[in-house]
């Protein structure tokens, strides 16, 4: 298959863009590169041995995706475009329902165009807001959410719902990821954030170089077993073979949701923990604060996705500190090395 990865350069983009080349599958990706560096192209190239065709530009510029569809037989989208950041969404909420909302609607208006109705969306748990029962399955209800990256989330899946409702040509899989974390084995390619990481892991990977003093962890005071938050923490790599799985399992029309997690929790001072023995010595932290908007604790059912697309998650905590370690040594400044 023809594959168009839209964000193809990005964190779980390009791990994506590895699954799908060693598969055999051709992908064309694009990517504007606000959060993400042209090396990880020449990376994908070094591990896969293969290139992927690529377009530099944004997915709201309609006359280069027209371009993209015109010269490519695209037979399916994965839908990765979209800022991620849950604070910086509070302060530029209209920058970031412009991206994620208005980038969505073009890439759809121009696949319709081109008769290409097959796309993979990259949502979220955090559309499952805050979540009344645990785990969580495909059926909970959803909205509620408390930030605009996550309404953002919660609105695709909306839009991507109607498209299909209007006309029932669509396949449309939503695969709503818990938390991806770790790199790929070879440490060419992982997460590279730009200044002070927002998220968990990288932070801690940060401490543990020595380029922050220590790890604040948010409040140890929820209702889990230490008082830390816990949430259902996945390798990369067992989440960019999820979407493979889904590309191939999903063959009919009709809409289709996935959670793709491990269906286990791991609260942060287990994660500290994990990844002090992965850098072997310990990594500093510091109980502060609750976090605004954080909750208790999110883990998945990911039975539907075993089921179904005959995919599950094999990869272990230990894994995804080990290969993040990996990634950090030897990329201590990322990609611009
Ligand atoms: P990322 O920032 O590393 O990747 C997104 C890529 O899209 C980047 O390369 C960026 O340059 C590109 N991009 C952004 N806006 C664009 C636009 N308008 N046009 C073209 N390119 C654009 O993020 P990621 O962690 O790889 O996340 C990928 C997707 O998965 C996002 O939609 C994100 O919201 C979703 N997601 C991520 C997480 C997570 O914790 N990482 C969790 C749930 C869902
Ligand atoms: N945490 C700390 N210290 C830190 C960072 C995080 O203690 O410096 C704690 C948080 O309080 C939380 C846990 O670590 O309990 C995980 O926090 P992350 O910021 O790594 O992840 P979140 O669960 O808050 O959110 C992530 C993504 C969202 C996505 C969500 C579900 O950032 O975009 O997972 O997929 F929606």
């Amino acid at each position: 298959m023809k594959i168009l990865v839209s964000g193809g350069a990005g964190y779980i983009g390009s791990h994506t863009c590895v699954e799908l080349l060693d598969k055999g599958h051709d992908v064309v990706a694009i990517d504007n590169f606000s959060n993400s560096s042209p090396e990880v192209l020449n990376r994908i190239k070094t591990i896969t041995g293969r290139d992927v065709v690529f377009y530099e530009g944004d997915v709201r510029d309609r006359n280069l995706l027209n371009k993209v569809f015109d010269e490519q037989k695209i037979d399916c989208v994965i839908h990765f475009a979209g800022l991620k950041a849950v604070g910086e969404s509070c302060a530029k909420p209209l920058e970031y329902y412009d991206n994620n909302l208005y980038g969505t609607l073009v890439l759809l208006e121009v696949m319709r165009a081109h008769n290409c109705k097959k796309i993979v969306f990259s949502s979220s748990a955090t559309v499952y807001g805050d979540p009344e029962v645990l785990p969580l399955t495909e059926e909970c209800k959803t909205g509620g959410t408390t930030n605009p990256y996550g309404t953002s989330k919660y609105f695709q899946e909306i839009i991507l719902t109607d498209l299909y409702k209007s006309d029932n040509n669509w396949t449309v899989v939503l695969l709503r990821y818990f938390n991806p974390v770790g790199a790929h084995p070879s440490g060419l390619i992982g997460e590279d954030p730009k200044g002070i990481p927002n998220n968990l892991t990288p932070f801690v990977a940060k401490v543990a170089i020595g380029e922050l003093p220590q790890v604040n962890v948010f409040g140890n005071d929820y209702n889990t077993p230490d008082g830390t938050g816990v949430r259902d923490y996945i390798h990369v790599v067992d989440l960019a073979k999820g979407h493979v799985a889904a590309i191939c399992g999903v063959k009919d029309n009709g809409v289709y949701v996935y959670n793709l997690g491990t269906g286990n929790g791991y609260s942060v001072l287990q994660v500290i923990d994990s990844f002090s023995k992965a850098c072997g010595h310990n990594v500093p932290y510091k109980i502060v604060g609750r976090r605004d908007g954080d909750i208790a604790a999110c883990y998945a059912d990911c039975a539907k996705a075993k089921r179904e697309l005959g995919w599950q998650a094999d990869l272990t905590m230990d894994d995804m500190c080990s290969s993040l370690w990996n990634w950090q040594t030897k990329n201590p400044k990322g990609y611009n090395k």
